[in-house]
């Protein structure tokens, strides 16, 4: 078969009697010999067994899991193909999506290789590894490419464990430039002395065993803490990137008075704090809340404070004396109550941080009645996957 274009999750997409399918490790233009492993009524899925014609960008995965474990989608890609590939995505959602032409810049990016500072590790029959994409089968590893050089160093310790007890699950986090190690272990275990080791903060099921409960992180000069169930940017090198873009923003709108919804840590008002009035953050989750006040009087910051609850709980009861909104959302986007609260309070700007394309589109397309759409920037957050993070500015109309 003969690949004609990619998908959005970088599979190519062949055609075979009026059926359409989905062929991971198929790049466009070649000629494929594949395996479907799922036959639907409309389209199917499956791999390419044999390639002939090779597209010039195709490389030699360096990993040697790639072939069976689903975690890199893109890694058969040389470092141009995946950068047009990206490129070409956001510009195809966009296009398809969005009811209005906006400014794309190019794809920020930096190292391909060694940028997770968290992975999640899952035990079976003692061995440890990661579970294959898509299904619960173990795929035992020695070490990950895409993970960080402390991270591997903690994978090869593990590895050489015994006895796991009845450890389930593993996950590692671990702090930019700090190199503090948090380790999450559930499931039933005796003896976890052996872990404290090469941990700062270890958890179990939920419990914290250590004293310290903390790992500290930094993105840019800000230092951060980390508590167990805090969500914190997992690529060092390309969040400052993106959060310096934030902080110039900040300064060329001449911001105020700055809401920071979805602000896990406080991660991004602490960023820009100084540059501003006052800046309110709002989080659901109470740890990353606690977090979020250690880390403002750790920066000396005294103009920010922050809201426990749900963004769409919150909004409404808060004076509405922001110029300027960021929102950072998880992948399911602006949750539906709050776009009509936006578009009645209507702040200024708009500063919309994405790690999923579609919704952005969904959410933007709410929003272009009262909004320009100035640009949308592309950030390569997660290397060799499919998934993409972008950063959007919003002016509100002049009509106003
Ligand atoms: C993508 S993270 C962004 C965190 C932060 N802005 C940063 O850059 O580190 C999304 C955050 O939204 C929080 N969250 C998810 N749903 C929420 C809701 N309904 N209300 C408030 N926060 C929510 C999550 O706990 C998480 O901390």
């Amino acid at each position: 078969m003969k690949v004609e274009k990619l998908d959005h999750y970088g599979r190519g997409i062949v055609k075979q009697s009026g059926k359409i399918g989905f062929i991971e490790n198929a790049l466009e233009f070649e000629d494929i010999d594949i395996e479907i492993f799922k036959d639907y009524n409309k389209y199917f899925e499956g791999k390419s067994k044999k390639i002939k014609n090779k597209n010039i960008n195709r490389i030699k995965p360096k990993c040697q899991y790639y072939d069976i474990c689903g975690g890199c989608h893109l890694l058969h890609m040389n470092d141009f193909y995946q950068t047009k590939f990206k490129e070409e995505k956001i510009k195809n959602i966009v296009l398809r999506y969005l009811n209005s032409n906006i400014k794309i810049n190019e794809l920020i990016k930096d190292n391909n290789f060694y940028y997770r500072n968290k992975i999640v590790l899952h035990i079976k029959n003692n061995k440890i590894g990661f579970y294959q994409n898509k299904t619960k089968n173990l795929v035992t590893i020695n070490s990950c490419l895409i993970a960080n050089k402390k991270i591997n160093e903690l994978i090869t310790f593990l590895a050489k464990i015994e006895d796991f007890e009845e450890i389930e699950k593993i996950t590692i986090k671990v702090g930019n430039l700090t190199n503090e190690v948090m380790l999450i272990l559930e499931g039933k275990l005796k003896n976890y002395l052996k872990y404290m080791e090469f941990c700062d903060v270890l958890v179990i099921n939920n419990k914290v065993m250590t004293d310290k409960k903390y790992i500290s992180s930094y993105i840019g000069n800000k230092k951060y803490f980390i508590s167990k169930d805090s969500f914190f940017q997992i690529n060092y090198v390309v969040a400052t990137k993106m959060y310096n873009q934030i902080r110039y923003y900040i300064s060329k709108l001449k911001s105020k008075n700055v809401l920071d919804l979805y602000c896990g840590t406080g991660t991004i008002g602490i960023y820009i704090a100084d540059l501003v009035n006052k800046v309110l953050g709002i989080e659901i989750v109470e740890d990353a809340v606690k977090d979020a006040k250690l880390n403002k009087e750790h920066n000396n910051i005294n103009n920010i404070s922050f809201l426990l609850g749900k963004v769409e709980d919150k909004i409404e009861c808060i004076k509405h004396d922001y110029d300027t909104i960021i929102v950072d959302p998880p992948r399911s986007g602006l949750n539906k109550k709050i776009i009509p609260i936006l578009r009645k309070i209507k702040p200024k700007n708009i500063i919309y941080v994405s790690c999923d394309p579609i919704t952005l589109m969904r959410d933007l397309n709410f929003l272009i009645p009262d909004y320009n759409i100035e640009e949308l920037t592309p950030y390569d957050m997660f290397p060799n996957t499919y998934h993409l993070e972008c950063l959007c500015l919003l002016t509100r109309k002049t009509k106003y």
